[in-house]
């Protein structure tokens, strides 16, 4: 018995040793250790021996099997390292890396630098307000009564505590006038939301680009030449601007601007609300902060307002104004750069 184990204790380990891979390791394990292996196999036949000789041969036979499942570790750790330094072996760190695909800005927000860009160097800065506005702030203070239409629940979203998702961005003008005093010269870029039914040149939220100048005696000549020095900024030296009287509640005269270029297939296109700070906005103002700040009497201010996805759709030439929520990356691909 005692030659027997010895003999298998020798065969095992001499095959341990001369293994080369994994896989011939494990069939080595089965081979001895395994359920029906010969280790196991020697186990159960210890029934057949009597009750002196089985302690010896017992200790015999762990020792063994703890002899052959130490070996079969170590040769697999052996076989393991052997495999790691292989492929480090193979790998060529003077290869190319993975290329990482870049991403751009989307064309309504390049369109959006560019306008910030040239509005800065007129002295503008940024202002910001929220898109949840009260109906002070987006109507009320604008001068616009609460029969005006913007109002009706047809053409505005209203949460259920009365506030609503601002229609327009001009209310960012009055969170800016009730927080500062003049000077202001400020550009709101931003989200705007109307109950419109969707289609090719209707989303019901769009972007909007405000403009506030408030100051002691800023006038019409301001207004106008800062938006044609806009514009022609924008869509190159040879556009013309036409500054059409319109009606806004919260100005005084008020306009659209519209403006036509080659570049543009040379047709007048409407692009932009302005127009000079109404009095009453000012009052309006100066009743909220509590003091005379914005005295109509001493200072004066115009205002614009205009849409960001029709500005990008004409001079990118965009059919569809849903193209630009869709993210489709073919149609977003062709503006990257
Ligand atoms: N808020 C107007 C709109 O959404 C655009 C506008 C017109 C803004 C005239 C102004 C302005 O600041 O003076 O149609």
């Amino acid at each position: 018995m005692e030659d027997k184990i010895r003999s298998i204790r020798e065969a095992a380990t001499t095959s341990v040793d001369a293994a080369n891979d994994l896989p011939t390791l494990d069939a080595i394990r089965v081979r001895y250790l395994g359920k029906t292996g010969e280790i196991s196999l020697l186990s159960q036949s210890m029934r057949d021996l009597s009750k002196e000789e089985r302690p010896r041969f017992g200790s015999l036979l762990n020792e063994a099997r703890s002899l052959v499942t130490d070996a079969i570790e170590q040769k697999t750790r052996a076989l393991e390292a052997v495999a790691e330094k292989s492929r480090y072996a193979q790998f060529d760190a003077t290869l190319p890396g993975p290329t990482l695909s870049r991403g751009a800005s989307h064309p309504l927000t390049q369109l959006m630098g560019k306008a910030v860009a040239i509005f800065r160097r007129m002295g503008f800065s940024l202002a910001d307000g929220p898109d949840i506005e009260t109906e002070f702030h987006c109507f009320d203070a604008l001068n616009t009564p609460a029969d005006h239409p913007a109002r009706n629940e047809q053409d505005t979203f209203y949460l259920p505590d009365g506030r609503l998702l601002r229609t327009h961005t001009s209310s960012v003008q009055i969170r800016v006038m009730e927080n500062q005093p003049p000077p202001i010269r400020i550009i709101a870029p931003g989200a705007a939301y109307r109950r419109d039914e969707v289609d090719a040149t209707h989303l019901a939220q769009f972007t909007q680009m405000e403009g506030l100048y408030v100051a002691e005696s800023v006038s019409l000549a301001d207004l106008k030449g800062s938006l044609e020095f806009f514009f022609r900024e924008l869509f190159g030296a040879e556009t013309q601007c036409r500054f059409r009287p319109h009606f806004f509640p919260f100005t005084e005269p008020s306009y659209e601007i519209d403006i036509r270029t080659a570049l543009l297939g040379d047709s007048w296109m409407e692009l932009a609300g302005c127009g000079m700070v109404d009095p009453a906005v000012f009052e309006a103002i100066c009743q909220k902060r509590g003091d005379r700040a914005f005295d109509p009497e001493k200072i004066s201010g115009f205002a614009f307002g205009f849409g960001l996805d029709r500005l990008a759709m004409n001079l990118l030439a965009i059919p569809d104004i849903r193209m630009l929520v869709e993210t489709d990356l073919r149609f977003l691909r062709q503006f990257a750069n």
